[in-house]
C-alpha cells in the first residue's frame, strides 16, 4: 500500500528520501511527505497529490539534516490531503506507518479522554500520541519508548520514528507489514566514520544505494543510526537478524522479483483477504464491524448491486450471499444497463456500487441516478476518497492497496471478502443468522488466508495445465450457484489477458446452447467443489466427457470421483460454501495468467483495456 523510507547519514536526507520515494511511486499514492532532522529539530514538508507537488513544496520550505523519513500514503483512514499526510507529528515526535491500527477506535478515544487533539483523520497519529506520552517516561531511549508504544496496539504496523532530541536516530518497527533495514557501503564501521543506514518497506526505495538489507521480523523494533543498527525481538532481547544480499534490477525490485504485477497481486491475495478483515471481525459478540456502518437494516426491502466487470461478478457473488445469509432480496445490475434502463426505485431501496477503483464513469453514474429516484447508498471500493465513495451515503473500503495490473485479481477476492463481511453483518440484523452460525463463518473467514496461501502452492500445477491447453481456440467455465460467478470471472481472466475467446456458463444453461461447442478441441473448466449444486454440475461434466471434451475441474480435497472424470483436477482445502469463491478463483486467475505468459501477450496491460474506465 503506502512506502516508507528512511536515511540517517552524511548526505543531505531531503534528495535522498524523495529519489526513495520515487522508487515506490509505482505502488501508487495520493500524498507523501519528509521530516528530516536538523540537528536541533525535525521539519516536517507534505502534499498531496504528485511527488511534485512535494517537491515543489521542498523548493519553498527547504530542509536540511542528514536524518530522515519519507512515506507516500495511499489512504485507508481519512480522505486523501495534505493534513492526512505523513509524517505525523505530536510534540517532538514525527511517524510514518503503513498498515491498519486495528483499535483506533478505542485508543483514539481513551486518548482524547486524556485531552489529547488530534489534527488528521488517520489511524497512524495514533502512534504519534503514544510514543510521546512514552518518550516521558523512557526519554533516553528512542528504541524502548517505541516498543513500549506498540504494546497496546492490535494492527499491522511498519513504522520509522524520528524525534527532536535524538538527532541522528530512526527507530523502526514491523509487525505484519514489510521493513527493511539497508546497510550503507561503510556501515558498521568505527564510531565517528562516515557511515549510513537505509529503512524502507520496499527495497526498491534504497536498491542504488546499497543491495545489502537485514529484514526485520514481526515484532522488531530496531534503532538505526549512521554508525549500525541494533534489533530488538518482540521480547526486548537484542537480537542479531542476517544480512542478505540483493541482485535484482530496480525493475525486477517494484515487482518484488515477481515477472509481472499481475502474478505480484494473485500472491498478494492472503494479505489482501487478512487486511480486509483486519479490525471488522468481533468474534466476542458474534458480530461484524464495518467501520461503525449502521444501516437501519430493518427497514430495508431490496438491495441493487451496481457495478462492472470483474466487479460486477463479486456483485453477483455478492446476491448468492446476501439472500442466503441474510434473506433480503438482492438484484445485480449492471451499472451501464441500469443508468438507461428507467429502473424502478422503491422505499426500502439500497443501492451497493461496487468498485475497484471508485472512478468507473458508469458505475458513478448509475449510482447517482438511484440516488437521484430516493435510493439509500453504499459503496465497497478499493480507493479512498475515490469519486464513487464521494457520491455514496455510506462507504466501506475493501484495503487490497493499489492494484496495478489491469486485470484485476487481489481486488476481486477482497471484494468477495467484503460482500460475505456485508452479508454476515446483514444476516445478524435481520435475524437470520444465530450467535453459533455467525462464530462458525467469521471462524472460517479467518482461516481464508492460509488457505489461500496453500492454494497459491498450487502454481506448478497450474503451469502444466496451462501448457496443455494453451493453443486451444475456445475455453467454457462451468458453474453453479456461487460457482457460477466464479466460472464468469475465470472466463474474463482468460479473455483478458491471453486474448483467448472464453465463456462463463452456469452449469444448467449447458443443454440450452454451449453444449453444441463441445468437441475434443474443446477445454471445459467445471467448479465442482462440495455443496448443494455439486451432483449437477458433475452431470454436466459427465455431458461433456460423453461429447469428447476435456475437462479441468476445480473439486474439494478428498473427492475422487472428480479426479476420475476429469482429465485435469484442481483440490481446494474444504470450507463453507459462502468462502468457496474467494480460494475457487486462484486457481482460475493462474490458469489466465499462465496462458498469457505461454502466449507471450502484454500480461499487465492487455492490448485495448484500461485499468479505470472513466468514459462510457
Ligand atoms: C475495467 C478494468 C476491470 C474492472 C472494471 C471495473 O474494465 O479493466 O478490471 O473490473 O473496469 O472497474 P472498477 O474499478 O469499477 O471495479
Amino acid at each position: 500500500m503506502c512506502g516508507i523510507v528512511g536515511y540517517t547519514g552524511h548526505h543531505e536526507a531531503a534528495p535522498l528520501l524523495l529519489e526513495g520515494l520515487r522508487r515506490l511511486e509505482y505502488r501508487g499514492y495520493d500524498s507523501a511527505g519528509v521530516a528530516v532532522h536538523d540537528g536541533k529539530a525535525t521539519r516536517i514538508v507534505r502534499a498531496e497529490g504528485k511527488l511534485s507537488r512535494l517537491e515543489e513544496q521542498l523548493g519553498k520550505t527547504p530542509v536540511t539534516g542528514s536524518c530522515g523519513i519519507g512515506h507516500t500514503r495511499w489512504a485507508t483512514h481519512g480522505r486523501p490531503s495534505e493534513h492526512n499526510a505523513h509524517p505525523h507529528r505530536q510534540g517532538k515526535v514525527s511517524v510514518v506507518h503503513n498498515g491498519i491500527i486495528e483499535n483506533h477506535l478505542q485508543l483514539r478515544s481513551r486518548l482524547q479522554e486524556q485531552g489529547r487533539r488530534f489534527d488528521s483523520d488517520t489511524d497512524s497519529e495514533i502512534f504519534a500520541h503514544l510514543i510521546e506520552q512514552e518518550v516521558e517516561r523512557h526519554g533516553s531511549d528512542l528504541r524502548l519508548a517505541v516498543a513500549r508504544a506498540l504494546d497496546g496496539v492490535k494492527g499491522t504496523w511498519a513504522i520509522c520514528v524520528v524525534h527532536d532530541d535524538h538527532p541522528g536516530e530512526i527507530v523502526a518497527a514491523r509487525n505484519n507489514a514489510p521493513l527493511l533495514l539497508g546497510l550503507g557501503g561503510e556501515a558498521n564501521a568505527a564510531p565517528g566514520a562516515d557511515g549510513e543506514n537505509f529503512v524502507a518497506s520496499d527495497v526498491a526505495a534504497m536498491l542504488s544505494h546499497t543491495r545489502r538489507v537485514v529484514d526485520l521480523f514481526d515484532g522488531d523494533t530496531a534503532l538505526v543510526t549512521r554508525r549500525g543498527i541494533s534489533v530488538f525481538d518482540a521480547e526486548g532481547e537484542q537480537v542479531q537478524r542476517s544480512e542478505r544480499y540483493i541482485d535484482w534490477s530496480p525493475v525486477a525490485a517494484e515487482k518484488q522479483g515477481y515477472r509481472h504485477f499481475m502474478l505480484k497481486e494473485i500472491h498478494e491475495q492472503p494479505r489482501v483477504i487478512s487486511d480486509t478483515l483486519a479490525g471488522r471481525v468481533e468474534m466476542d459478540r458474534a458480530d461484524v464491524n464495518l467501520d461503525g456502518l449502521d444501516l437501519s437494516v430493518g427497514s430495508l426491502k431490496r438491495l441493487t448491486i451496481l457495478a462492472c466487470g470483474t466487479s460486477w461478478h463479486a456483485g453477483l457473488a455478492g446476491k448468492y450471499m446476501i439472500e442466503q445469509l441474510a434473506r433480503i432480496p438482492v438484484e445485480v445490475d449492471l451499472a451501464s444497463e441500469f443508468r438507461y434502463r428507467d429502473p424502478i426505485v422503491k422505499d426500502g431501496d439500497l443501492v451497493i456500487a461496487i468498485s475497484q477503483s471508485g472512478e468507473t464513469a458508469d458505475t458513478l453514474a448509475a449510482l447517482q441516478e438511484a440516488r437521484r429516484l430516493g435510493a439509500r447508498s453504499l459503496a465497497i471500493c478499493n480507493v479512498v476518497g475515490s469519486s464513487i465513495a464521494r457520491a455514496s451515503e455510506h462507504v466501506i473500503y475493501t484495503h487490497a492497496g493499489p492494484e496495478i495490473s489491469v486485470a484485476s485479481t487481489k481486488a476481486f477476492t477482497s471484494q468477495l471478502t467484503m460482500l460475505t463481511l456485508l452479508a454476515i453483518y446483514l444476516g445478524k440484523r435481520t435475524g437470520h443468522l444465530d450467535e453459533a452460525r455467525i462464530r462458525t463463518l467469521l471462524e472460517g473467514l479467518s482461516a481464508l488466508p492460509e488457505h489461500a496461501t496453500n492454494v497459491l502452492g498450487q502454481l506448478a500445477a497450474m503451469q502444466v495445465v496451462a501448457r496443455r491447453y494453451m493453443n486451444a481456440r475456445d475455453f467454457l467455465y462451468l458453474g453453479r450457484g456461487l460457482g457460477y460467478p466464479v466460472a464468469l470471472e475465470g472466463a474474463l481472466k482468460l479473455k483478458e489477458v491471453s486474448y483467448v475467446h472464453a465463456e462463463g456458463y452456469a452449469s444448467g444453461e449447458l443443454k440450452h446452447g454451449p453444449i453444441a461447442l463441445v468437441d475434443e478441441e474443446l477445454p471445459v473448466v467445471g467448479i465442482a467443489l462440495a455443496g448443494p449444486g455439486y451432483d449437477k454440475v458433475v452431470s454436466n461434466l459427465e455431458e461433456v466427457r460423453a461429447r469428447g471434451g476435456k475437462i479441468i475441474a476445480l473439486g474439494t480435497v478428498g473427492d475422487s470421483h472428480i479426479a476420475g472424470l476429469a482429465d485435469d483436477v484442481i483440490l481446494l482445502p474444504s470450507v463453507n460454501e459462502v468462502l468457496q469463491p474467494i480460494l475457487a478463483t486462484i486457481p482460475l486467475q493462474l490458469l489466465a495468467y499462465h496462458i498469457a505468459v505461454l502466449k507471450g501477450t502484454d500480461v499487465d496491460q492487455p492490448r485495448n483495456l484500461a485499468k479505470s474506465v472513466t468514459v462510457e
